[in-house]
């Protein structure tokens, strides 16, 4: 228990490094809460122009979700503590110490976590993801389709915990997307890589 302890407050620490706040730091972009949606993703990281930098901060907060997911299976060998810290991770990004529990909205751990517990399960729902910006142009409405698909998808594709645990971070993706939904429904979301 102790253990499992430690690996969920790691995956906590992991996931709480906002990467694109620290990258559009030392790349001289500017303050990006200052920046399009405020938020620390890798969507708004794109709104500085930089796909640069947005592609590095889509691949780090997705690494460090699939990091934990990684080190709990190597440290305790199975796959509760995997679950565990990648939720864990995925919660530190969303409510991250560093930025006073104000984080992101979940999308890029969410799916790194998603492949590195299930890689099947996780490129599914990037596929759901990338074929809904390919029609709608939109990251939040495609984050909110993907997130959905995520549970009869896993309810479909795994016999572990996943479906849950799929719930659960599609319930916190929405929650932190309220904004956004009530933007979709107003019509002024703005396409991707759009000022707004
Ligand atoms: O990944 C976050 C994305 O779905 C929405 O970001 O900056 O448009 O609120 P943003």
């Amino acid at each position: 228990a102790a253990l499992l302890l430690a690996v969920a407050g790691l995956g906590y620490l992991l996931g709480s490094v906002p990467f694109g706040v620290v990258i559009t730091k030392l790349m001289g972009l500017g303050d990006l809460r200052q920046i399009g949606s405020g938020n620390i993703g890798a969507t708004n990281v794109l709104r500085t122009g930089n796909k640069a930098a947005a592609a590095a901060t889509l691949v780090l907060d997705g690494a460090k979700g699939a990091v934990a997911v990684l080190l709990a299976r190597l440290i305790l060998g199975n796959e509760t503590a995997a679950i565990v810290a990648g939720g864990a991770a995925f919660l530190g990004h969303l409510y991250p110490v560093w930025l006073k529990f104000r984080g992101g909205k979940g999308v890029a751990t969410f799916l790194g976590t998603l492949i590195a517990l299930h890689w099947v399960l996780g490129l599914a729902a990037c596929g759901v993801w990338l074929i809904t910006a390919a029609v709608g142009r939109i990251s939040s409405l495609s984050a909110l389709v993907a997130a959905a698909a995520s549970v009869p998808l896993a309810w479909a594709m795994s016999d572990q915990m996943l479906m849950p645990i799929c719930a659960l971070m599609a319930v916190l993706i929405f929650w932190r997307h309220r904004a956004n939904i009530a933007r979709i429904f107003a019509g002024t979301e703005p396409k991707i890589g759009k000022k707004g």
